[in-house]
């Protein structure tokens, strides 16, 4: 008798045999609907999600041939059969989703402010008028939502499965990983599979609206996760965000050769952190002299701004309120940005 049965939750699969998720996803049924809908059978996910073009019967003698040996069955499908590009993601996705532009912010390391730059050129971009969306792709440790105190869950369309992203203060819609758990402190431990067809199901799934830049918030590091996510969106192009000491240890060198092999555009570099000003005006180079002439020759991009360490900064970010701070740097980075931007002036009138 089958282990599996289509009448069985995804969730229930997946939580019995893990792999099953690496199955799932090669049909287009990536593991983002267990956490968005645990209630969801086999055969809901299959005619549901899968557009209809899930070989039902395939994909269950697959997952019990993993119940019962307990091994991943040799002949799984190419997951582009079925999702369509699974390699690199197709760039009429975005444009039929009315997306115009999908922005990826990416740091080598971790630590050094890449979320908080996403955050500040979302903003940025919104107070000039542009509709902005911050699609948040670090599923493992995301911090967008706190920075925007979202904290709503994103409510389901209706007998559908898109979902409606809760919008921030300033009516900027955010999706992450993090509003879809149970609790805030839950640790997400994924493998690649799971993540882009997350990350997917973040982009087309998710009623975004018309806006004119997508700011999605890469995991940190040069590895996997990164690349997993570049590859499963429509990027239209990089912004590369380091430290004045990350560039003595070539991190720099391996993000951009990396977004290199992708086919990927470095659009600027940022360097945050760059210094911090003391009561008496002066300032305080905290990691070192500012590397700005070698980032920019490193990722033969321009350099967007200075950010300096202001307690301001991770006051408002902490609090969920950064979309009231404002500083000279910030702007000058966002009017920068927009120097560079495939977007120049809002296209989409903001909703908000
Ligand atoms: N220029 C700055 N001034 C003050 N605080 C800052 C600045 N940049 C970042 N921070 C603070 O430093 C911390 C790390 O920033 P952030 O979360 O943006 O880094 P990250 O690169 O996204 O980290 P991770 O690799 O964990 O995703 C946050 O608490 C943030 O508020
Ligand atoms: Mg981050």
């Amino acid at each position: 008798m089958a282990l599996v049965t289509p009448d069985m939750t995804i969730a229930d699969v997946t939580g019995r045999w893990p792999d099953s998720a690496r199955i799932f996803a090669r049909y287009g049924l990536s593991c983002a609907s267990c956490a968005i809908s645990k209630s969801e059978t086999i055969m809901q996910g299959a005619t549901g999600h899968g557009g209809g073009k899930v070989n039902v019967d395939d994909l269950l003698r697959d997952l019990n041939v993993l119940a019962d040996t307990g091994k991943l069955p040799a002949n799984l499908p190419e997951a582009s059969a079925v999702v369509g590009g699974a390699k690199g993601a197709p760039k009429g996705m975005a444009e039929q989703k009315g997306i115009k532009h999908v922005i990826a912010v990416m740091s080598g390391k971790g630590g050094v402010g890449k979320s908080l730059v996403a955050g500040l050129i979302a903003v940025g971009l919104k107070r000039r008028g542009f509709s902005v969306g911050v699609l948040d792709g670090d599923i493992t440790g995301p911090s967008i939502p706190r920075m925007f105190g979202v904290r709503e869950k994103p409510a389901a369309r209706p007998g559908t499965q898109t979902l409606i992203p809760p919008s921030s203060r300033g009516g900027i819609p955010i999706m992450s990983m993090n509003l879809l758990l149970p609790n805030e402190e839950e640790a997400v431990i994924w493998r690649g599979p799971m993540i882009s067809g997350a990350i997917r199901q973040f982009f087309s799934d998710v009623a975004w609206g018309e806006i004119d830049y997508l700011i999605v918030d890469l995991p940190p590091g040069t590895s996997d996760a990164p690349l997993t996510v570049m590859q499963a969106l429509p990027v239209d192009g990089v912004v590369l965000v380091t430290t004045p000491q990350a560039l003595a240890t070539m991190i720099v060198t391996k993000a951009v050769r990396l977004v290199k092999q992708l086919g990927g555009d470095i659009l600027g570099v940022v360097e945050n952190m760059s210094y911090a000003v003391a009561p008496d005006g002066s300032r305080m180079e905290v990691f070192g002299p500012s590397q700005g002439l070698k980032l920019v020759i490193a990722a033969n991009a321009p350099l967007l701004a200075h950010i300096p360490i202001d307690p301001e900064i991770a006051r408002l970010a902490d609090s969920g309120e950064i979309e009231q701070y404002l500083g000279a740097e910030a702007e000058q980075m966002v009017d920068a940005f927009l120097t560079v931007a495939p977007l120049r002036t809002p296209s989409v009138r903001a909703a908000h």
